[in-house]
């Protein structure tokens, strides 16, 4: 398959068994070293390096072309596969056994000095991500990213397999649409022909497969590219890609079934097997023994409430917030004796510096008990809490918006620092029954806590909760969570317009402004909606799990920086006048 009119073979395909066949290849000069007599040439192509041998016996235009090749030249060659004698084998290269030796080489493409090196040596390190990103071209010419940009075609193609085989039926929506909320802001897309007017591009195609659910196709799903400006970290960018499905005559079991195809298929086409169904866990036990709706449950450690044993011990640091009706939340470190000085101190620091008055910390060695509230506790108190000896515990007290962040990033940190052993490599979890709605840190009102559409729990809009305590109220809301990271969010919806409009209210909205923004929506609710739901699993995410990168940007080919800009082709960038006044813009500093 890799044979064209140019070349019979990628450089990476040959093996032992193409000994004594004539070849003709195309590729990269990775290295070229010259011993003299002989100059070898690694040649290098999406398939891998071919070791290319120049020798005396090779004719004299091959030799003289051979000796002023450069780094990154594209050369074109016609040779024979041979042997390498037993001791020129190299069992680090899959073509490690041959080598070809040229009887045609031309140079097709020469190259500039690179920028950035290609080639590598062992340990050596890459360079700035800044410089990676500017020489794209180059970089994405190592051979990792080329190995994560194949694995992320691979498992793009295995999820488009996995759901046309579950009948989830490919359908595309527009890039040019009008705002989707969901809780980022908006790019916006100036309209030449409409003065004044704006597109959005959708942070997600929510409303548009809600809407294909309404027009009957049932089971939908595309490969969606979606637009947030908002602030980037490792884990986000400002364009991703969702794998976006939705389902129509379903309940949440369904959805969490296919979901759960989709991921198990991905881990497998990346060689990992992995058990479904996966275990469940609610937002607020999730919340309480974690302290965050993304828990990594490799690891067993979980935040516990010891307000009840610690209360009594009368420690002046707890006593007043404890008298506003805070709790002390703790974890018991097995192990925990062997954190330094140093690094209880910085998790004291990490603590502070994420709004919480500090951490509390109790050490146990044999009958000494030390720690910034160690005077207070005995071996017996600190065992109720399941402190035994070498171990320790750290305590937070307040509320818990303040205690659960900070618990839920010293577990993580303490995990790290400690070396804990995991009790399993893949530990996938559902996070169901989260809130609908979140107070707004500022204004204290209520905010969706995925998006509008999102169905209220029927138990709680039956009890009447939507307007006695909104806060109260669950959602048929769930988020895949994979070792600590969000996978991916769904919920059933809202098929009832009424109940819509009244979600829209909550969230502040006149009846006036929800008709303009989500009339399209309503008006497809008011003409017979099926019961429907699903989900977006962020595939960027997953490929880089998959792939153990450590950044979207390295399983993207063009990513932004976290400064939302593209370094290589230099956007976003003024525009040009002319391109302005057609637009009717007129841009002040
Ligand atoms: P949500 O907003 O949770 O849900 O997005 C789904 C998943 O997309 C990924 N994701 C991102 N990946 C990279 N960069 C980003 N900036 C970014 N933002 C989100 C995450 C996230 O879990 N319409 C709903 C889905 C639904 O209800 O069906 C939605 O978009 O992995």
């Amino acid at each position: 398959m890799s044979r064209t009119s140019r070349r019979t073979h990628r450089c990476g395909e040959l093996r032992a068994e193409y000994v004594g066949q004539r070849v003709r290849l195309g590729g990269w000069v990775h290295r070229r070293r010259d011993l003299g007599g002989i100059v070898f040439i690694d040649l290098r192509d999406r398939a891998g390096i071919v070791q290319v041998a120049v020798g005396p016996s090779a004719p004299e235009d091959v030799r003289r072309a051979a000796a002023g090749l450069s780094g990154e030249t594209v050369v074109e060659l016609e040779g024979e596969v041979v042997a390498r004698p037993g001791n020129m084998r190299n069992p680090e290269l899959a073509t490690g056994e041959v080598e070809v030796h040229p009887s045609k080489l031309v140079v097709v493409g020469p190259a500039v000095t690179p920028a950035i090196p290609v080639a590598r040596g062992k340990g050596e390190e890459l360079p700035a991500e800044e410089l990676r990103l500017k020489y794209r071209h180059l970089d994405l010419r190592r051979s990792e990213m080329q190995a994560n940009l194949i694995l992320r075609h691979r498992l793009l193609q295995r999820a488009r397999r996995t759901l046309a085989e579950l009948e989830f039926l490919e359908i595309e929506t527009p890039i040019l649409t009008k705002p989707t909320p969901e809780g980022a802001r908006d790019y916006v897309v100036p309209s030449r022909v409409h003065p004044g007017e704006f597109y959005a591009l959708p942070q997600s195609p929510q409303i548009y497969k809600q809407l294909l659910m309404v027009a009957g196709f049932d089971r939908y799903f595309q490969i969606a590219r979606c637009f947030r400006d908002e602030d980037l970290r490792n884990d986000r960018q400002p364009e991703f890609t969702q794998i976006d499905l939705e389902a129509s005559f379903i309940g949440v079991e369904d959805v969490l079934g296919f979901v759960e195809a989709v991921l198990v298929a991905l881990w497998d086409e990346a060689g990992q097997r992995v058990a479904r169904p996966f275990p469940r866990i609610t937002w607020r036990e999730a919340m309480e023994r974690y302290g965050t709706d993304k828990p990594d449950l490799r690891y067993e450690l979980a935040i516990a409430d010891w307000t009840a044993q610690v209360g009594p011990l009368g420690v002046p640091f707890f006593d007043s917030a404890l008298k506003n009706g805070a709790r002390v939340r703790g974890l018991a470190v097995k192990g925990g004796a062997a954190l330094s000085r140093k690094d209880v101190d910085q998790l004291a620091e990490t603590a502070k510096q994420l709004g919480g008055s500090g951490l509390a910390w109790v050490k146990r060695q044999g009958e000494q008990i030390s720690g910034s509230v160690g005077k207070h506790f005995t071996a017996a108190a600190l065992g109720a809490l399941g402190v035994g000896d070498g171990d320790v515990a750290l305590l937070a007290v307040g509320p818990d918006r303040l205690t659960s962040p900070v618990l839920d990033r010293v577990r993580r940190e303490v995990i790290r620092r400690l070396g804990a052993k995991p009790t399993a490599a893949h530990a996938f979890a559902w996070v169901v029954d989260f809130p609908l709605f979140e107070p707004d840190p500022e204004s204290g009102k209520p905010v969706f806590a995925h998006h509008p559409f999102t169905s209220p729990h029927p138990d709680d809009l039956a009890g009447g909760k939507l307007d006695s305590d909104p806060f109260a109220c669950r959602a048929l809301h769930y988020d895949a969570v994979y070792n600590g990271n969000e996978l991916g969010s769904g919920s059933i919806r809202i098929i009832d317009p009424a109940v819509q409009r009244r979600i829209f209210a909550l969230l502040g909205l006149a009846p006036a402004d929800a008709e303009a923004r989500f009339g399209f929506l309503l008006h497809g609710l008011q003409a017979g909606a099926p019961p429907h739901g699903g989900f977006a699993i962020g595939f960027d995410r997953v490929v880089m799990l998959l792939a153990d990168a450590g950044s979207l940007r390295d399983v993207i080919a063009f990513p932004k920086t976290t400064a939302a800009r593209a370094l290589f082709e230099g956007a976003p960038a003024p525009a040009n006048p002319a391109d302005l006044r057609a637009l009717h813009i007129k841009v002040e500093r």
